[in-house]
């Protein structure tokens, strides 16, 4: 996997995928973008990689946002391809298959901290900056933001966020729950390595069922979803991996799965 702006390096499982344009502060231009959705699609693929862990190049910058270079010169059609393209890309990393940890490193603005917000989990540096700018510079979010931040954050804090354009810390992100894990900056990776060893010592369909439950839970009623983790149940009643963990269990021994 070579990209021009992407980096992806692949330890044990791990997949670690940065986005490298740091004299930008890692901004997604329409080429960012593009590449980061041929990403998520190769590590879905790739049998070698388990997980993904996401984060930005250089000391400053998660990603601070979509390109402002492109959206200025953007017109009304241009913009809602924007949008969708951008929103299509997020999807990819949400509906991976396989867990995706944002590793938070810096600013994490507008498209950064949507993108943020599609990983199924974020953790952040004690240095992070999260906001919703967009309103600042007269647009609106288009990468998902009105959306994933109300389900993440509730109606309230979300709509502080993007009606005011204020930048929190990681402290009031780890506050009203943006985050769910604050650390040194120089221990974020390793952290975030971490975590992700810790997750992937888990079933892997489980782990898959899991997260196919939540992202289409949130937006059927409760009883619909009640039935999605039903189904859920039964099929993981169906694996070996059910079996070797319920045992494993027993015979007080850690489990060795074999995702089938
Ligand atoms: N799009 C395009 N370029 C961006 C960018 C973005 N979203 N964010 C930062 N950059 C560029 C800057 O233009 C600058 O480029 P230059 O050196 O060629 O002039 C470079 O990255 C460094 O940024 P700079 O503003 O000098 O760093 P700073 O430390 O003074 O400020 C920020 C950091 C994040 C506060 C500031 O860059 C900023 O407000 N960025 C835009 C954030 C935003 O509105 N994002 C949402 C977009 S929808």
């Amino acid at each position: 996997m070579n990209y021009e702006h992407l980096l992806v390096a692949v330890t044990d499982g791990v997949a670690t995928l940065t986005v490298n344009r740091p004299d930008k502060l890692n901004a997604l231009n329409d080429r960012v973008v593009d590449q980061l959705h041929q990403a998520a699609l190769a590590l879905k693929q790739a049998q070698e990689v388990r997980g993904v862990v996401l984060t930005g190049a250089g000391p400053k910058a998660f990603i601070a946002g979509a390109d402002i270079g492109d959206l200025a010169k953007q017109g009304v059609l241009q913009g809602r391809e924007r949008s969708l393209t951008g929103q299509a890309m997020l999807r990819a990393f949400e509906t991976m298959g396989k867990p995706v940890v944002a590793a938070v490193n810096g600013y994490c603005l507008g498209g950064g901290c949507e993108l943020a917000m599609a990983c199924h989990v974020r953790i952040a540096s004690d240095n992070a900056k999260f906001g919703q700018p967009e309103v600042k510079l007269g647009i609106t979010p288009g990468y998902g933001g009105t959306q994933r931040l109300p389900r993440i954050v509730g109606r309230g804090n979300a709509l502080h966020l993007l009606l005011s354009g204020e930048q929190i810390g990681a402290a009031e992100a780890l506050r009203i729950g943006l985050v769910s894990k604050v650390v040194p900056a120089d221990k974020l990776l390793a952290e975030a390595d971490k975590l992700m060893r810790t997750i992937l010592a888990n079933g892997p369909l489980a782990l898959k069922l899991t997260m196919e439950a939540v992202d289409r839970g949130l937006d059927v009623t409760l009883e619909e979803g009640l039935r999605l983790e039903a189904d859920a149940f039964g099929l993981v009643a169906a694996t070996d991996d059910m079996k070797e963990g319920l045992t494993a269990f027993l015979e007080k021994r850690p489990a060795k799965f074999q995702g089938k």
